[in-house]
């Protein structure tokens, strides 16, 4: 048994293996469970908790549980657990593939909302009790206090919330971690709630640990697994050709006085794309940057190294396994330039409003008028979730969307008529970014709106379609305010849908 990783005797005393954790749950339990963009996940007791399942199945026994997590985790938590058909409900974000094809063959019921609504929704009593937390830490402390991992995520709010908490310990994340949370206990429920006192990014506003009650505590469990740290594609040609727009837009606002030098807080999505405008920041002319966002991914490790990136602060790591390794060996200077927060911190309105971020986010669709789908391919099929992309759109400073013009091959147009869902209203859509161009929608009417993206986002091949449907919609709508055919507008994914391709 690790002794500095388990300081406090009390809660030593509690070391059991995966399989007797898991022998607690019960069968229609609510669990919470840690873990956000495959970091900070629990790695052994959802593991074995799947394949108790999976037995009393096969035993002919129904089982299941009810999931909260941070986000999207990994394989050892969301897959085992989908595999062995042991989810009825989860919330707030998936990004597994065998839980989202249950969940779009109807076999799960998944509650995809905001990420920073899931904690005060939590404590508001709107999504029932909670009754396990199953969290991975990095340490526990001699007076039973946790020393967070590698995400935060949720974790405060499951370990205060729950009537029972079972502890993993992972020996694999890095004993210097401690010092680079910050865990703020100032939110209240309304009427009494108060402003949130961080007026900087780089501020800290709480302490470095968790509180929990050790007589909450049932499980300790030591684990030494590593995250799921999935490898980044180097940037293609598409890539590069986003990055390279919006590196030149924020020039252009910088030129115009309408940012500074060191630009305002960014705030990053995942994927290729994100990474690879992180990585054109590198040769920049921006200095001293900081971000404020949800998620360190490799690039950002890349310009804090650099010192372009004055400091980062999230809710978790998001890297892959070099840029994972390579903070490993060097977490000790990197500390004091990352701050990790709950998510309802990272992700809070009124923080991401005083800030000021400059928000860039992927999208699965546009439509012409800028409104933007960000989760269900076709309108039904779930990708991943809204995860916090509404929480950053509607409050940031600038709200900008990125894609490539075309999806499968060139088979599927990004920008369309009219969005087969909407994630993010025209309104907090501010800037749209393809390998084509950009489309800077700032104080432009729906019309020229339209004008914007069909000339500099839609991919040439669909651009003649596109300008026949807004032309015709021009002469025949029923209102000239966002002149649509309604009838029509959803044709090209009717016609996906029945041929493979939306061309004509
Ligand atoms: N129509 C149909 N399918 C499409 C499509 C479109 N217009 N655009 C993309 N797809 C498909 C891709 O082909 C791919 O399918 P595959 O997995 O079968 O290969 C899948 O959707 C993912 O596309 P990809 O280009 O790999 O996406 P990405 O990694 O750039 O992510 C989102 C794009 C929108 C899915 C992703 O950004 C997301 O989940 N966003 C919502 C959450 C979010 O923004 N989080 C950050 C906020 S802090």
């Amino acid at each position: 048994m690790d002794q500095k990783r388990i300081a406090c005797d009390r809660l030593r005393r509690k070391v059991m293996s995966a399989e007797d954790a898991a022998s607690l749950i019960d069968s229609g339990s609510t669990l919470g469970l840690s873990g956000f963009t495959g970091s900070g996940y629990p790695k052994a007791v959802p593991l074995a908790l799947a394949a108790r399942i999976e037995a009393e199945h096969a035993a002919g026994k129904p089982f299941s549980v009810r999931m909260w997590t941070g986000a999207s985790t990994g394989p050892e938590l969301d897959g085992a657990m989908a595999k062995a058909d042991g989810v009825e409900f989860r919330l707030p974000y998936n990004s597994d593939p065998i839980a989202r094809e249950k969940i779009n063959r109807g076999e799960m019921e998944y509650f995809d909302m905001h990420l920073s609504q899931v904690a005060p929704m939590a404590w508001q009593g709107f999504l029932g009790p909670l009754d396990t937390a199953v969290v991975e830490v990095s340490g526990i402390r001699p007076d039973g206090s946790l020393i967070p991992s590698s995400s935060i995520g949720n974790n405060k709010t499951w370990l205060d919330r729950a009537q029972r908490v079972i502890l993993e310990v992972n020996s694999w994340q890095n004993a210097a971690l401690e010092g680079m949370h910050d865990i703020y206990y100032g939110t209240a429920l309304p009427p009494n709630r108060v402003p949130i006192p961080l007026v900087r990014s780089d501020q800290r506003i709480g302490e470095p640990y968790f509180r929990c009650d050790p007589d909450k505590v049932a499980a300790v469990v030591e684990t030494h697994g590593p995250d799921r740290n999935l490898p980044f594609a180097a940037p293609d040609a598409v890539a590069q050709a986003i990055a390279g727009h919006l590196l030149e837009f924020l020039g252009h606002e910088m030129a115009k006085g309408r940012m500074p030098a060191s630009l305002l807080p960014l705030q990053s999505g995942v994927g290729n794309i994100a990474n690879a405008v992180l990585t054109g920041l590198l040769d920049s002319p921006f200095e001293n940057m900081t971000a404020y966002t949800e998620v360190i991914q490799d690039g950002m490790l890349d310009l804090l190294a650099a010192g372009k990136l004055r400091m980062a602060s999230a809710t978790a790591f998001s890297l892959s396994p070099e840029a994972a390794a390579a903070l490993n060996a060097d977490m000790a200077s990197f500390r004091d330039k990352m701050i990790l927060r709950p998510q309802e911190i990272s992700n809070h309105p009124e923080l991401i409003r005083r800030l000021g971020c400059i928000a860039m986010n992927g999208l699965i669709e546009a439509d012409i008028y800028g409104a933007v789908n960000s989760t269900h391919v076709m309108g039904s099929r779930i990708q991943n979730g809204i995860g916090g992309s509404g929480d950053f759109a509607r409050n940031a400073y600038v709200s900008i969307f990125m894609t490539p013009s075309t999806a499968k091959d060139g088979k599927i147009s990004a920008i369309v008529p009219q969005a087969s869902h909407v994630d993010h209203i025209a309104q907090d859509v501010q800037v749209i970014v393809t390998e084509q161009g950009l489309a800077d929608l700032r104080g432009l009417s729906p019309k020229q709106r339209a004008r914007a993206i069909i000339d500099n986002c839609a991919h040439p091949d669909y651009r003649p379609a596109l300008n026949d449907y807004f032309r015709r919609a021009q002469g025949q709508a029923f209102g000239q305010q966002s002149p649509s055919l309604p009838a029509e507008a959803l044709s090209w994914h009717e016609r996906f849908i029945e041929t493979g391709t939306m061309r004509e």
